[in-house]
């Protein structure tokens, strides 16, 4: 597997299916929908919708590689292949969603970030009501996405996990409590570890699940890309933190040093930056763990997952 090209394939797929499920900028009202696209087609790593693709063609993809143990007779194979949905509706609205979370999480209320994906944050670009609005109307798309494009029991199992990984318990629920353990000096490494596994790990796992999902994972394979994403996406925040603290703006396209500025709880303020890159690591090497679970293509997701962790931006 070549997985640089690899790579640049899942992200041009994304990026056509951003521009083919989002609404054009001319759509009225125009400012609104020119907002929604300008925080998109900023750009990003687009980690979320890649993890999505890979893992809705973990078990069908044209590219399955066998590596271990069939665990699926071959007619379990053909048979998902010929059941698979595109996974391209469910890959945007994870996006959608993501980049809402951006959205609100550099307002002034919450993160108050002059920059975001290398250029001025939505509410420094526009004002902060249009990016308030351009944040509430990417949310609310990504459910649409969901509702329009899979038939229905298969909706109903995306939005329920979309929804349950962006609400009050989890997402939301994260940015809750990672405000209020704002300059807070006894904040607990369990605090902390909500914080993480809720803001960040949640969308993580739900885009590993959705791809699978659509995929046609069963009960077990679903499990165990749960328990993958909520590694991967320990250790993403983890490494999140960590590039704050050491690289520079001009790198990560969003401002560094904001987290110490703002006295924010995270990993490099309670454990230090070693500490943290190894913790980090052990969650990298867990994930790839869980992966050995599971048959087909998962060389992608393997190399992924090393290419993130050790990530510079
Ligand atoms: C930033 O996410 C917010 C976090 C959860 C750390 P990403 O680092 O994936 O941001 P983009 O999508 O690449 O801009
Ligand atoms: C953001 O965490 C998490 C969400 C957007 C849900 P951060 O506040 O650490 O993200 P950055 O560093 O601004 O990208
Ligand atoms: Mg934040
Ligand atoms: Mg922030
Ligand atoms: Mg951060």
């Amino acid at each position: 597997m070549d997985f640089p090209a690899e790579l640049k394939r899942h992200v041009a797929r994304v990026e056509r299916g951003l521009d083919q499920f989002v609404p054009r900028a001319d759509t009225r009202p125009a400012r609104l929908h020119t907002a929604m696209r300008y925080s998109l087609e900023a750009g990003g790593k687009r980690l979320r919708p890649v993890l999505v693709l890979a893992a809705a063609e973990l078990f069908t993809g044209p590219t399955l590689e066998p590596d271990g143990e069939a665990t699926i007779p071959k007619s379990e194979i053909e048979n998902r292949k010929s059941q698979i949905q595109n996974p391209i509706p469910a890959a945007v609205a994870v996006e959608c969603l993501h980049t809402y979370s951006l959205i609100h999480d550099d307002l002034p209320c919450m993160d108050n970030d002059d920059l975001r994906r290398g250029r001025p944050t939505s509410h420094k670009q526009f004002d902060e009501a249009t990016a308030l609005l351009a944040g509430d109307a990417l949310l609310t798309h990504a459910f649409a996405l969901l509702a329009e494009n899979y038939p229905a029991p298969l909706a109903a199992a995306l939005v329920r996990e979309l929804a349950n990984a962006a609400g009050s318990r989890r997402l939301i629920g994260g940015q809750m409590e990672d405000l209020l353990a704002e300059k807070k000096s006894d904040a607990t490494p369990e605090e902390l570890e909500f914080i993480h596994l809720n803001k960040t790990a949640a969308m993580i796992e739900a885009s590993l699940v959705m791809g699978g999902l659509i995929g046609g994972a069963g009960e077990t394979e679903v499990a165990t890309l749960r328990q993958a994403g909520r590694h991967l996406g320990l250790s993403f925040q983890i490494i999140d933190d960590i590039l704050d603290a050491t690289a520079d703006t001009a790198t990560l396209g969003k401002t560094a040093g904001k987290d110490a500025k703002a006295g924010k709880t995270t990993f490099v303020k309670l454990h230090g930056i070693e500490a943290s890159w190894s913790i980090a690591t052990k969650h990298s090497v867990e994930t790839r763990a869980s992966f050995t679970n599971l048959y087909g293509n998962k060389a992608f997701l393997g190399a992924l997952v090393e290419m993130m962790s050790c990530r510079s931006r």
